[in-house]
């Protein structure tokens, strides 16, 4: 079953049952100013910092309540709604809904009784409040009086702990006013008026458009004694009885009479945010001339289809192309954005950026605004060690040049990662070769960053330090050590076990790194890196190949983990992945290994991170244990790495296999599986549940997650076989046998190319010719200075 579609041309997901198996949210706004709405309207907001600045309150774990209600009340009939379907939920045969989740906007239409209603919410571009536009129309032919509320919940302090628990305090700051057309909640504000400093907040929720009939500042006024979001008391009686706060719970409700004539329209603009009056005054003056709304809208869609224009793709399966143009490009906006600082399960407590996540998360968006991710890239160099390893965390108010590392027990203090990741910075040589190949902008590598600790050296030197990191962590096999643990959270090999994953991530790096040195003619260490490289791969081979497929790595103590032999956990999916991305694999040990992953690890669902789960042959270290069998890193598919594993079939030009992963993971193409799948059809999540659970193919923790980026480069990269390097661009494209025909159309370097793939004969990949403006070239590679303002490229695979 499904519960809603994708419409491609206005890159909106369409919800049409607005009863979805889970809120399916939107992002409004960004950190500065983020809103979180779901499509019954439930949700939060914050102002820069999720755990400092909520503003919004949300129950987290519970029915996606509150949220930014607006109801409507027929007066003289007394039935009363939601402009969303819940907080009323009105009978569905009755109601008539749309929720329309946008690039940055949602919009929630609804007919019931004849009144039509458009609630569209979102933060105008570059500001820090939020927007609630209720459009009302009358679609009978009497003249109707209509009631319209909006309620807001405003949480009693920004600090989302306290405003949670500490109620002994918080119960007794805030205070509500209704000042003209809007209520103003204030936060100790005696604070001020004091002499020494003014630490009180104002938030504030207003109208424009029409004026204030009735309101609360109390939320138990508006509510009502044993009444809930559902039932209003103030929205039952058709009226706020302007009770304001004092020593109990704030809100802002806004009450306003309408008379609406047949056919008519008429708009109210409901503004939130945080702000003291005059501000606010300013803010809301703005919105009485009510078509600016539509000015911000615009100007909203515009800025964020620009982002997305770069990249088009036609092929015949509309869940590929509706994911790669729109939505998983969207969400590596998002991830890219807002990193893990909130959701509906990321609860707003990060107070910084996972390395690793934070340079993954980056490589999701180089072919869609290369300048943007290098801005990130420069940030996430000057968080690195002068040792060549990355800070865990990187701190939102991270000084460059000034910070504690995880060899001080001030940082290990302040942000709980008690030690080094080993794969942190190795994650930086795939993202600037990415960058530096989307821009051909070699001068990067000269450019100067300081070190996270003090210090500075060029990108080339940064870089280098970070294998110097690995060289200098080796553990008894000559294998970068395990270290705190490497992209696995959950995998303890010891300080110095040894990974096969990050000694593959290693060998990567040295290969990206030597194309750089070669061009600088660094031949000293052009000569160490061959020599180093050499070494490391005979040793992955010796010590982590079995047969048909690579182990996950050695134990401190000496112990095999992923061995065949292993009663649990014997095949990995990482190391075989990434022993084709990283080159490792000769042809023979990838077709095995992958073939392997095939019988071993895939599931209607996706491909499980390894299997079988633990459940009671786990070693020490094992943290995966701790979830439940076929969850997470215990045998569920992780989504993440699905996106290596359609790489990694890609490269290997397995159309078919790299099409079939999509397919099973992908969120469009389960669409009509919603029930199951549970999460947003239009975003990814960490992981999904596998065969052990009784809940096979439930997804779980939406929008903020590495996948975006992974199953993103694996798809554009792997699938669509768009691999810039620093001279030119490289089109080997991997396709499903079925797909005859497909058409991608990329902006590179400022300049156009449209790519027609033609595959007559149902090939998986490889081509047979390849034209360049009519000319037939020799090479599946387009120079990048043979290209016109606008090309024409021909592929025949
Ligand atoms: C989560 C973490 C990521 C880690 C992954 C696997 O997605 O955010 O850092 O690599 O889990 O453990």
């Amino acid at each position: 079953m499904n519960y809603g579609y994708f419409d491609n041309i206005n890159r909106e997901y369409v919800i049409t049952r607005p009863d979805t198996p889970a809120p399916w949210a939107n992002y409004l706004g960004s950190p500065e100013y983020g809103a979180i709405i779901s499509n019954n309207a439930g949700g939060y907001s914050f102002v820069k910092s999720g755990a400092n600045g909520r503003i919004l309150r949300y129950q987290f774990n519970s029915e996606d309540k509150p949220g930014r209600y607006l109801y409507i009340r027929d007066d003289e009939t007394k039935d009363y709604w939601s402009a969303s379907w819940q907080p009323v939920g009105k009978d569905m045969s009755t109601y008539k809904s749309e929720c329309h989740h946008g690039t940055a906007y949602t919009n929630m239409i609804a007919e019931y009784a004849q009144i039509k209603s458009e609630a569209l919410y979102y933060v105008p571009l570059n500001k820090t409040y939020e927007v609630w536009r209720l459009k009302l129309t009358n679609t009978s032919d009497k003249t109707r009086k209509i009631s319209a509320f909006a309620y807001a919940e405003f949480t009693n302090e920004n600090n989302y702990e306290q405003d949670q628990v500490n109620l002994q305090y918080t119960l007794f700051i805030t205070r509500t006013y209704f000042k003209e057309n809007k209520i103003v909640q204030t936060i100790n504000e005696n604070c001020n008026n004091a002499v020494n400093g003014s630490t009180g907040k104002e938030r504030f929720l207003g109208l424009a458009g029409a004026s204030v009939t009735s309101y609360n500042g109390d939320k138990a006024a508006f509510l009502g004694r044993y009444h809930s979001y559902g039932n209003p008391i103030a929205v039952e009686n058709g009226m706020c009885d302007n009770v304001l706060n004092y020593n109990s719970n704030g809100c802002g409700a806004l009450h306003s009479a309408l008379t609406i004539e047949p056919g008519e329209t008429k708009e109210l603009v409901f503004v939130l945010g945080q702000k003291n009056n005059d501000d606010a005054d300013v803010i809301l003056k703005q919105y009485e001339d009510i078509s600016f709304v539509e000015t911000e809208l615009q100007e909203l869609k515009d800025y964020w289809h620009s982002q997305l224009e770069n990249l088009n793709v036609t092929t015949p399966d509309s869940a590929f192309n509706s994911m790669i143009n729109t939505w998983n490009a969207y969400q590596c906006f998002i991830t890219f954005i807002w990193s893990r600082a909130a959701s509906f399960i990321y609860c707003g407590q990060r107070n910084g950026y996972g390395y690793r996540d934070t340079v993954q998360d980056i490589q999701g968006i180089i072919h869609l605004n290369p300048e943007l991710a290098a801005e990130k890239i420069r940030f996430m160099i000057s968080a690195q060690v002068d040792n060549g390893g990355g800070l865990p965390l990187v701190k939102y108010d991270h000084n460059a040049g000034h910070e504690d590392t995880p060899d001080d027990a001030s940082y290990v203090k302040a942000t709980g990662h008690p030690a080094y990741r080993a794969d942190d910075a190795l994650w930086l040589f795939p993202t600037v070769y990415k960058y530096i190949g989307e821009t051909g902008n070699k001068a990067f590598l000269d450019e100067v960053i300081p070190y996270a600790n003090g210090g500075e050296d060029t990108i080339y030197e940064h870089l280098k330090r970070g294998i110097g990191f690995s060289m200098e962590r080796l553990g008894d096999h000559k294998m970068p050590a395990g270290l705190h643990a490497d992209w696995n959270d959950c995998l303890r090999l010891g300080k110095k076990g040894e990974s096969s994953f990050v000694a593959m991530q290693l060998y990567y790096a040295m290969t990206i790194l030597k194309e750089y040195a070669e061009d600088k003619k660094d031949s000293e260490y052009i000569a160490y890196l061959t020599q180093i490289q050499k070494e490391l791969g005979d040793t992955i081979q010796k010590e982590c190949w079995e047969e048909d497929r690579f182990v996950r790595g050695i134990k401190e103590d000496g112990q095999v983990i992923g061995s065949k032999k292993d009663i649990e956990a014997n095949m990995w999916l990482n190391p075989q992945s990434w022993a084709v991305i990283s080159g490792l694999a000769t042809k023979e040990q990838a077709e095995l290994a992958l073939e392997s992953v095939h019988r071993e690890l895939n599931t209607p669902y996706g491909v499980r991170v390894m299997a079988p789960s633990f459940q009671k042959h786990a070693f020490e270290g094992a943290l995966a244990l701790l979830f439940n069998p076929s969850t997470k890193e215990n045998g569920g598919i992780f989504s993440q790495p699905q996106g290596w594993i359609i790489l990694a079939e890609s490269l290997m030009g397995h159309g078919n296999r790299a099409y079939e992963y999509f397919r099973e993971s992908s969120p469009a193409s389960q669409n009509d599986n919603a029930d199951v799948r549970l999460l947003e059809p239009y975003v990814h999540g960490q992981f999904t549940e596998s065969t052990e659970s009784p809940f096979e193919g439930r997804s779980h923790v939406h929008w903020l997650t590495g996948t975006a980026s992974t199953v993103m480069v694996g798809c554009v990269e792997g699938m669509l076989g768009l691999r810039p390097d620093a001279d030119g661009l490289l089109v080997q494209p991997a396709i499903p046998s079925e797909w005859k025909e497909i058409t991608i159309d990329k902006v590179f370097r400022g300049k156009k190319i449209t790519i027609k793939v033609e595959n007559p004969d149902g090939a998986e990949g490889g081509y047979k010719e390849f034209y360049l403006n009519g000319e037939k070239m020799d090479k599946n590679y387009i120079p990048a200075e043979s290209l016109k303002d606008v090309n024409e490229v021909v592929l025949k695979m």
